[in-house]
This record gives C-alpha cells, structure tokens and sequence, in this order.
C-alpha cells in the first residue's frame, strides 16, 4: 500500500489538535473510570504523531469505516476508485474521508466516517478543514449529500455547511434495501455546501 502521509503543520490544524485534547479532556470528567476513554486521552496528547495520509491503493483495506457512512458497498464502488481517499490517523486509524471532482468547481464528500469509539472529539471535523484548506485553491464549493438524519446533518451545520438543494428518492431509488437511522427511512437525500473561496 502506498501511503503518501502528510504531516499537518499548518495553524487550523494544530489550533484543531488541541480542541480535540480539550474535549478528551472533557469526556475523562464524565467518564472517569472507563478505560477506553483514558486510552483516547493518552493518544491525543501525543499530537505530533497525527497524522493524515493519502490512500491510493487498496482503498478497500478500509471498508469497515467507508461501510459506517455508506451501508451497501455496492454504491461505495461508485465512488470509490475515481476518488480521493485520505485517512487520519492518531496511534490508530481514527477516520476516513472521500471526495470527488464534480466539475463546475465542486468539490463533493461522497463518504466520511470515524471509528464509533472516537466520535465526538473532533476528528470529522478535523478531516473537513484539511480538506477545505487543501482544496481551497482548486475548488469553489465544497458539498455533502446525505439523509435528513439528526445523525450526520447537524455535524455539517456545525462544520458550516448550510442546505443547498435535495435529490428526491435517491436512497429509496438506488439503494437494495430500505435504509434506517433513527428509526426512520431515508428517502431523499439533502445536498449540503461550504464555499472554499
Ligand atoms: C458523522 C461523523 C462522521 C462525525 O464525525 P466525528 O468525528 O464524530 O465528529 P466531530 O467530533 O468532529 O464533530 C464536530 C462537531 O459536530 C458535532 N456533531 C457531530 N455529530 C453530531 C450529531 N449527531 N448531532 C449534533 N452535533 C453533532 C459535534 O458535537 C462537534 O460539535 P462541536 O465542535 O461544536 O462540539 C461520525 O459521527 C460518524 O462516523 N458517523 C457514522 C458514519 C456517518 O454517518 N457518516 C456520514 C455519512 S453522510
């Protein structure tokens, strides 16, 4: 596997490090006796071993995680040869993320997932500025398509992605099976933007 890693020296990102530290900080006042949250705190502390790498080979070594955001592989192989993978990793893989050209200038997350132990300290969005910094030369708009879950569309919001426009039946028409979060079935999909300029 080639793994072109890029150490991320830039001021967003170190200012973003230490959020995450912060939060794990937090985490370890409400669960102080849960061991996976004080392995969590020992590794983002060590910030200079993070680290997020571009994947350009056997992508599929990281199904688990592409499978955590798009339930049936099948709609993952779409995506995933033409685009551009890169992992974060910080003393273990932590998160994904995949984009593609859209033309016209956009820039379009097809996939992006953290391992469920690590959600909530900061890495998804971590994984999104590296991105909005990288591209903001080459792309106008960075885009999301996702479900009307309280999953995934207040993360965006939160990462400053506001509604742009819905695809009517996308999941209902191309996925085999009737998707679920919360409890509820995923239908339409809502198309989120960022500008990068
Ligand atoms: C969605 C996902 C990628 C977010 O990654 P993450 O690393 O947990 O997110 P972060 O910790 O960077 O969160 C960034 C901000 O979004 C907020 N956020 C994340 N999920 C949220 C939710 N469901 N509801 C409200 N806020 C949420 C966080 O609280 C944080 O806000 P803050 O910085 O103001 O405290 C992650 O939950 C995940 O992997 N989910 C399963 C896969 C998936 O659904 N992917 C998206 C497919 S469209």
């Amino acid at each position: 596997m080639t793994q072109d890693f890029l150490c991320c020296a830039k001021s967003d990102f170190r200012r973003n490090t230490v959020c995450i530290a912060r939060k794990a900080d937090k985490a370890q006042c409400k669960k102080d006796k849960s061991g996976s949250v004080l392995r969590v705190i020992e590794q983002v502390y060590r910030p200079h071993t993070m680290k997020i790498a571009e994947i350009t080979k056997n992508k599929k070594k990281y199904l688990s995680l592409l499978l955590l955001a798009d339930e049936q592989e099948d709609m993952i192989d779409r995506y995933l040869d033409r685009g551009t993978m890169f992992v974060l990793d910080n003393d273990g893989v932590k998160s994904e993320c995949v984009v593609t050209d859209e033309g016209s200038g956009v820039l379009e997350i097809k996939n992006i997932a953290t391992a469920p132990k690590c959600q909530g300290l900061g890495y998804g969005r971590l994984l999104i500025e590296y991105i909005a910094d990288k591209y903001k030369n080459d792309f106008s708009v960075l885009q999301v398509g996702t479900g009307d879950s309280p999953l995934t569309i207040p993360f965006y919001e939160k990462c400053g992605f506001v509604r742009s426009y819905i695809v009517k039946n996308f999941f209902t028409d191309n996925y085999d099976h009737p998707i679920y979060e919360c409890g509820i079935q995923l239908t339409d999909m809502i198309y989120l933007q960022r500008k990068l300029t």
